[in-house]
């Protein structure tokens, strides 16, 4: 039997996602959205590609639940961005509201799923779905790290002149202000990337990576980022669906791994077919020890505004 991949927000970066795993081939699709017939359409167009680029994957949209039963991952992108004079308090709470509904809907039609969450504020909005849910740590990720790590890979490939697949880096951390780009842990081929950039230099790229999301901002004007967004949740559900066992950084509850005890925050994981199914620890320096504590405050934080 095929799998079955349920994406909630069928917008910029769900349907974009719901797109990627389509022509994956290796599941089937449901996109859910509020909005009347919209994710209905975006579906029925992905699935007319199919011909065109070969692929099997049954697609469908749906304003309500009951199409996503039995689904092996499902995928919750749904929120609203900040609004000029909302607060960042009132976003959380909107966003908590719309995350807590479709959490319930979703555990009650798929008891047996992975839960991957995409809405910001990231780290706080992943352990409202684990608080929600009821399910086993192992089966509630947050996105974040595996595309703050691809702005990072990308911006160290373009500054060397090499191939991206040639570039081993690590963002750790909240997906925020507060993420800790792990540049002592990175390499190309192997030589570390202190060695290869100036500190001045890797400064500017850190500190690039921090504003990656900002950056997009401010050149679309109306929206976010979504095509890294979608193509870094497509790496993890990839890892789980194929069990590929694939290492990347991810929002995951932290249970005494590095100090933090708890909380969901970014570090590395080991997914595959169960979901996280290791942490890996590094050995990290008192000032990154520091750092990672200062992002699990900052969810900390966000969590006591939710109340929860
Ligand atoms: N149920 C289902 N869908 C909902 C709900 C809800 N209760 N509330 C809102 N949505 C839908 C919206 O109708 C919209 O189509 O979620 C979708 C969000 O899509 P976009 O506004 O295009 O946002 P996008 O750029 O895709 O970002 C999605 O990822 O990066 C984060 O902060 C970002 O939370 C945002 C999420």
């Amino acid at each position: 039997m095929r799998s079955k991949v349920t994406v909630v927000g069928a917008g910029n970066v769900g349907a974009t996602l719901g797109q990627r795993v389509a022509e994956r081939d290796y599941a089937d699709v449901v996109l859910v959205d509020v909005i009347p017939d919209m994710p209905q359409g975006k579906a029925l167009d992905i699935l007319e590609a199919g011909p065109v680029l070969g692929y099997d994957s049954l697609v469908i949209g749906a304003n309500g639940y009951d199409e996503t039963a039995g689904s092996d991952v499902v995928v919750i992108t749904s929120g609203i961005a900040r609004k000029p004079g909302m607060s960042r308090d009132d976003l959380i709470r909107t966003n908590q509201g719309i995350v807590t509904q479709v959490t319930r809907e979703i555990v009650s039609r798929s008891p047996n799923a992975i839960l991957i969450c995409v809405t910001n504020p990231l780290d706080a909005m992943v352990q409202l779905t684990w608080k929600v849910s009821g399910f086993p740590k192992n089966r509630v990720i947050g996105m974040a790290g595996v595309l703050d790590t691809a702005r990072f890979r990308a911006f160290i490939a373009q500054e060397l002149g090499v191939s991206v697949r040639d570039v081993q880096a690590y963002v750790l951390g909240g997906h925020g202000d507060t993420m800790v780009p792990l540049a002592r842990l990175s390499s190309v081929a192997g030589v570390p990337l202190p060695n290869l950039i100036p500190a001045e230099r890797l400064e500017q790229i850190v500190q690039r990576t921090r504003d990656g999301g900002a950056e997009i901002v401010q050149l679309l004007k109306t929206g976010s980022a979504y095509y890294a967004p979608s193509a870094s949740v497509l790496q993890m559900v990839d890892s789980i669906i194929l069990d590929k066992k694939m290492i990347m950084p991810c929002s995951v509850y932290l249970e005494g791994e590095y100090g933090i005890n708890g909380l969901y925050v970014g570090v590395p994981a080991k997914l595959g077919a169960k979901g996280v199914e290791e942490i890996i620890q590094l050995d990290l320096t008192e000032t990154e020890r520091a750092a990672l504590q200062k992002s699990a405050d900052a969810v900390k934080e966000l969590i006591g505004v939710m109340g929860i």
